[in-house]
This record gives C-alpha cells, sequence and structure tokens, in this order.
C-alpha cells in the first residue's frame, strides 16, 4: 500500500531548504509514495503560553491551524522535517511548531514514525542543530531516519538515494528493524513513569497503548542488556517518583 509522507518547509523563503526538500520529492516519487509538502509559514501557529492546558485537558487553549497540522503529522506514515539553521540551530519558526506539540512529550500519539529531518546554512549551526532535531526525536518517540545537511559549501550537490535509505527502509519494512539506542529507552521508562505516577491522562493512554509492560513503544531490535538496562531502569524510577 501507498505509504504518505507528510514534508514541512519551515523557511518563510523557497530557497535553499525547499530546493533539498525538492529534491527529496522527486527521489522519493520514484517510490511507491503519497507526498504532501507544507510550508509552515502558510499555518497560523500561535506561541505556546505554558499554560500546560494540553497536558492536563488533552487539547490546547489555541485554537488554530496547529490542530490541522498535528492531525496530519499523526496520519502520516512518515515525515520529512526542515528548518533553516538561524543563529546556530532551529530558526523560531520551526521551534514554536515544535513547542506545541508538548503533548506529544507525555503521550507520544507519533511513537514508532520515521523521521528525516533537513537543514541547510550559511556554513555553521549543523551539529547543534541535529543534537536539537535529536532531542525532539527522542522525546517524540520516533525513529530518526537521517539528517541531511548543506551549507553554501555543498548546497548544489543534489540529494543521492542513500540519503534517504534508512528513511525509506524503516518505511517499508516497518517499526520492527529499528534500533533504539540506550537514551531512547531510557527517556521511554522516564515518561512511562511520570505517566503512572503524575497525570491520570497519560496513565490512560500508555495503558490504551499497551505500553505499561514494554521495553520500548513496540517490538524492534533491543539486545539482551538493553533490555535488563530498560526493565531496571524503570523498577528504579517507579520506586523514587512519588
Ligand atoms: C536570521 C538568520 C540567522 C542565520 N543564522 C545563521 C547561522 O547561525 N549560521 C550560518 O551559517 N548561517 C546562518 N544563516 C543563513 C541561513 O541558515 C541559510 O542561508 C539557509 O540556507 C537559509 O535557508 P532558506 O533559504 O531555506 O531560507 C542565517 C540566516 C538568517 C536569516
Amino acid at each position: 500500500m501507498s505509504k504518505s509522507i507528510l514534508i514541512i518547509n519551515s523557511s518563510f523563503r523557497k530557497k535553499n531548504t525547499y530546493k533539498v526538500l525538492m529534491q527529496i520529492e522527486q527521489l522519493l516519487k520514484k517510490s511507491d509514495t503519497n507526498i504532501e509538502i507544507i510550508n509552515l509559514f502558510d499555518y497560523k501557529i500561535e506561541n505556546c503560553i505554558g499554560c500546560k492546558k494540553c497536558i492536563t485537558d488533552g487539547e490546547c487553549c489555541f485554537k488554530d491551524d496547529m490542530i490541522n497540522l498535528m492531525q496530519k503529522m499523526v496520519k502520516s506514515d512518515g515525515l520529512i522535517l526542515s528548518s533553516p539553521i538561524y543563529v546556530g540551530t532551529v530558526s523560531g519558526k520551526f521551534k514554536t511548531m515544535v513547542d506545541r506539540t508538548c503533548m506529544w512529550y507525555h503521550r507520544p500519539e507519533l511513537a514508532g514514525k520515521p523521521i528525516l529531518f533537513v537543514a541547510t546554512t550559511e556554513a555553521t549551526g549543523i551539529k547543534d542543530t541535529n543534537k536539537c532535531f535529536e532531542t525532539i526525536a527522542m522525546e517524540w518517540g520516533v525513529q530518526k531516519a537521517g539528517f541531511i545537511a548543506r551549507s553554501s559549501r555543498n548546497i548544489n550537490s543534489s540529494v543521492q538515494d542513500k540519503e534517504l535509505l534508512q528513511f525509506l527502509k524503516l518505511l517499508n519494512d516497518g517499526k520492527s528493524s529499528y534500533k533504539p539506542s540506550i537514551y531512547e529507552i531510557n527517556i521511554f521508562q522516564v515518561q512511562k513513569v511520570l505517566a503512572l505516577k503524575t497525570n491520570e491522562r497519560d496513565k490512560q493512554f500508555w495503558q490504551d497503548s499497551g505500553w505499561i509492560d514494554k521495553v520500548y513503544y513496540y517490538t524492534c531490535k533491543i539486545n539482551l542488556l538493553k533490555r535488563i538496562f530498560s526493565n531496571l531502569i524503570f523498577k528504579f524510577l517507579y520506586k523514587i517518583i512519588d
């Protein structure tokens, strides 16, 4: 069955980042995919005001385009998120969008989706931007399937098929081929304990998702050592967190 991919361009300009995204789209068209590209600047997204209503009540105090965007993200089989690098990291527009997904840090509705990140820069900030993307992926429980970065030095280098390999593999082979890191497993257990101990809505979500007795969100490649670590960290945190 054709896989649906949502590509998000978060630069106002349809220039460097958009150009890379267009190349990715062309390559993806060779496989059985259904691609939608959206421009974040076409979406009205208010700044998070920190009311935490999304966490406690399950919905944001703002009824803006973020509702539609989050639904699109949940419905997609795979995501490609991008940002121009501003002052050494992701742009404000991109971060504003991510802040509004705070409820997914508690109730990870995107868990297991493959995500490819893209960033462009004049020269600097690639490492820190990748770190930022990694943190977001970990907290969302998604499968980080690559990072394509271009600077003025190589902005004209076309995106290669091999840069999309991991994304396509995870998209088509399902979740089972993913190898979560020890950090990802740790975050899974931390979020689980917090859900069980601190928030009834989160607890219900984790129970309904069938994650309570799991070492990770889904069955995938986790070696014995990581399994032991996962169980131990859960028991330890469950004991110390009130
Ligand atoms: C506000 C702003 C901040 C920027 N900060 C950096 C930076 O820290 N390092 C850098 O090398 N380039 C920086 N740039 C350049 C952009 O990252 C670069 O031109 C990028 O490819 C723009 O993407 P776009 O064409 O998709 O808008 C900055 C540009 C702007 C407008």
